[in-house]
């Protein structure tokens, strides 16, 4: 709580960070993880068949990923650092409490890939094939590292397991969905590689001559890998739902979870059934389809957002599950603030607040402490649209009051009757403004 708080307009806190990481995991994932076993696999084909041609355009490929992973791919990796970080200063303070030693490692480990992928490529001609090829293999799997890495993170702050009880380093990296979430997104790179892959070598018409090659490659690695990404895909959501919907006791939550996850599992087996019929027809024709470098490039960046998405979703309201909520407030703290309240503790939000009224002003301060999160006041999910809930201050309190039951994906009010009082009125005072109705008197409204 002593922390800035920041809100971005219109788009809001959450999308900011879903764009950032929605780009960055593409990246990440398609073109580091995958990308390096992508490139290595068809690098080594091409020294076994001793294809001058196909190393070229191999090469050629390589270019394409190394510019991106280390220009767009590694910014909007320290972006996600940059937005979590001015978002939810408590929640990445908690997690580096918690993981330094990871996210340490984490560092020198991409360090290390960023100089392998630069020797690999700047170096293609200087070392030849078959040292070239072995730094080939050596960013392979440090690319997976960092990924296994920050997995554990990923994984701790939806599923902490035996963590809430030890708090040790380690029992929360060995999370209980760890090993699935791991290998699910070990898949999704290689599919999405693929996707990619095929994509980028449709651009170099040069080698024309080599695409059947490449064609081949990619069919088999399809044939392999999409049936292993449902299997792992399914074995991690069904390590989630039971877990998650026993510690969200609402009926409510655990209903709409409920056909997410059984609409997830349709839809992932059709990508991976459309997957494998390409894989087939890529094998076995061996020719130039257009559409079919474009399709699974969608289905596949679709299926990991949609992945990314669920995870978050039934993370609600928490960042690290049952520990700390997403306004960064604790949940063990929460019995101590509700006796002596919040607003004795905010100093960031009184120099923001602008209100002069005194209690307009603890409201302002107390939304922006707990609900600026993930409302907007007028953009994306926009707190001034919520007229059918927020009509007047006593529905405004009452709803304060009972919203813990009937909205589980809200952290609960954290605060003194007296601040929830203050929430309402202003609450009532910037709907009524934003929907033009000026407000009766907002300082009585509630006497
Ligand atoms: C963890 C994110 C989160 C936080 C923090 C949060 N909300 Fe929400 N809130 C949501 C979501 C998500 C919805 C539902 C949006 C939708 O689908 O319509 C919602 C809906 C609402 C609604 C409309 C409910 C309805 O049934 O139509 C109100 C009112 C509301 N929130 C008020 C608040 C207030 C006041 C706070 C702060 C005390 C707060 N929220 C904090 C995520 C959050």
């Amino acid at each position: 709580m002593e922390w800035p708080i920041f809100q971005m307009p219109f788009i809001g806190n959450r999308m900011l960070i879903a764009i950032i990481g929605t780009i960055h995991v593409s990246i990440s994932h398609g073109m580091a993880v995958g990308g390096s076993f992508f490139i290595v696999l068809l690098h080594y084909i091409s020294i076994r068949t001793d294809n001058q041609r196909l190393n070229e355009l191999v090469f050629k490929v390589l270019g394409i990923f190394f510019i991106i992973t280390t220009s767009v791919g590694a910014l909007t990796g320290v972006g996600i650092w940059l937005s979590t970080a001015t978002v939810s200063p408590g929640t990445i303070g908690s997690l580096l409490h918690i993981f330094f030693w990871a996210w340490f490692t984490e560092w020198i480990v991409f360090v290390s890939e960023v100089i392998l992928i630069m020797f690999y490529y700047l170096g293609w001609d200087k070392y030849g094939s078959k040292t070239g090829f072995k730094i080939g293999v050596v960013y392979v799997a440090a690319s997976w590292l960092t990924m296994m890495l920050i997995t554990g993170i990923l994984g701790a702050m939806l599923t902490p397991g035996q963590w809430l009880a030890t708090k040790s380093f380690w029992s929360g990296f060995f999370n209980p969905t760890y090993v699935p979430q791991l290998m699910t997104r070990t898949f999704i790179a290689v599919l999405l590689s693929i996707a990619f892959g095929l994509f980028i070598t449709r651009l170099h018409k040069d080698y024309r001559d080599q695409w059947p090659e490449v064609w081949k490659f990619a069919g088999k690695s399809l044939l392999i890998a999409s049936p292993l990404f449902l299997l792992f895909v399914l074995s991690y959501y069904n390590s989630l739902p039971l877990q998650i919907s026993h510690l969200t006791s609402t009926a409510l939550m655990t209903m709409k979870y409920a056909t997410w996850a059984y609409l997830s599992k349709i839809f992932y087996i059709s990508i991976v059934i459309l997957m494998m019929i390409f894989g087939l027809i890529l094998l076995t024709k061996k020719k130039d389809y257009v559409l079919l470098s474009f399709i699974p490039a969608f289905l596949m960046v679709f299926a990991m957002g949609n992945m990314e998405r669920v995870r978050e979703f039934i993370r609600k309201p928490y960042t690290i599950h049952q520990y700390l909520y997403s306004n960064a407030l604790r949940e063990d703290e929460a019995p101590f603030l509700n006796k002596t309240g919040v607003s004795a503790h905010l100093g960031w939000a009184e120099r923001s607040a602008k209100e002069t009224d005194p209690q307009l002003r603890l409201g302002e301060k107390i939304f922006k402490l707990e609900c600026s999160t993930c409302h907007t006041y007028s953009g994306i999910n926009g707190i001034t649209k919520k007229t059918n809930i927020l009509q007047n201050p006593e529905l405004n309190e009452n709803f304060l009051k009972t919203y813990k039951r009937s909205h589980p994906f809200m952290p609960p009010f954290i605060g003194t009757d007296a601040e929830r009082t203050a929430l309402a009125l202003y609450l009532d005072k910037i709907v009524k403004e934003a929907n033009g109705k000026t407000n009766v008197q907002p300082s009585e409204g509630n006497k």
